[in-house]
């Protein structure tokens, strides 16, 4: 899948839903019932972080439900491309953007929301047909007023960004002409997931799925 043709498919899949969960799953058992909270709430899209020995398993396990667009988040090497494949993820995530990684993704034709940090970086992607970008980390590297001030040299570029985003700060860059969605842990907590607390779980997502309007 070339570049071109790759945002196109990840620009569809941000469009899905305002929130993209950004999930760290320990136990396999529980992807399931996790997906499930989330896409009852309204986010369909679903970003498993390959941060955990389980990740690939929560991965094929949430690709059965239906309903949901489940990603491999944290891709950092080109073999987890393969792997993220193999476990049936439907697009790819990376924080950052190495040549290896996009390259297999081409090849392997899963869409890619790429990383990038810096205008250098969001132009090289752009130079090569990736318009359609994750900002990360994004409160860290000057959240909105940054998005903001991208937008102006390089309008049509479109973002996803990740990284210190919460349910107070999201709509403001929902609000932004260039943010196609946000991601963000603070739909799926950890002690909300190890209690296995999915209505409180579905109860954030359900927030987070109107929070543009
Ligand atoms: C990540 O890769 O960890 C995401 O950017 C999520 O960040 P958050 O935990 O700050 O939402």
């Amino acid at each position: 899948m070339d570049p071109y043709q790759a945002s196109k498919e990840t620009e569809k899949i941000c469009r899905l839903a305002p929130v993209i969960p950004v999930l760290v799953v320990h136990d396999s058992d529980i992807a399931k019932p996790l997906a499930e909270a989330l896409i009852s709430g309204g986010l369909p899209v679903l970003e498993v972080t390959l941060r955990t020995q389980s990740a690939l398993k929560v991965i094929s396990e949430m690709a059965k439900v239906p309903g949901g667009v489940v990603g491999a988040g944290t891709i950092t090497k080109s073999i987890d491309v393969k792997d993220a494949i193999n476990a049936g993820a439907n697009f790819a995530v990376s924080p950052g953007s190495t040549d290896d990684i996009l390259e297999a993704c081409a090849q392997q034709n899963l869409p890619i929301l790429p990383g990038a940090a810096t205008s250098t970086e969001i132009m090289r992607l752009f130079d090569l047909g990736y318009s359609v970008q994750k900002f990360f980390p994004a409160e860290a590297i000057g959240g909105q007023a940054a998005l903001k001030a991208i937008g102006g040299p390089l309008p049509n570029v479109k973002f996803c960004p990740t990284g210190g985003i919460t349910i107070n700060n999201a709509k403001g860059y929902l609000d932004l002409e260039n943010i196609l969605c946000v991601g963000g842990s603070w739909v799926a907590p950890q002690h909300l997931i190890e209690n296995k607390d999915w209505k409180s779980i579905t109860d954030l997502a359900r927030t987070a799925s109107k929070i543009a309007f």
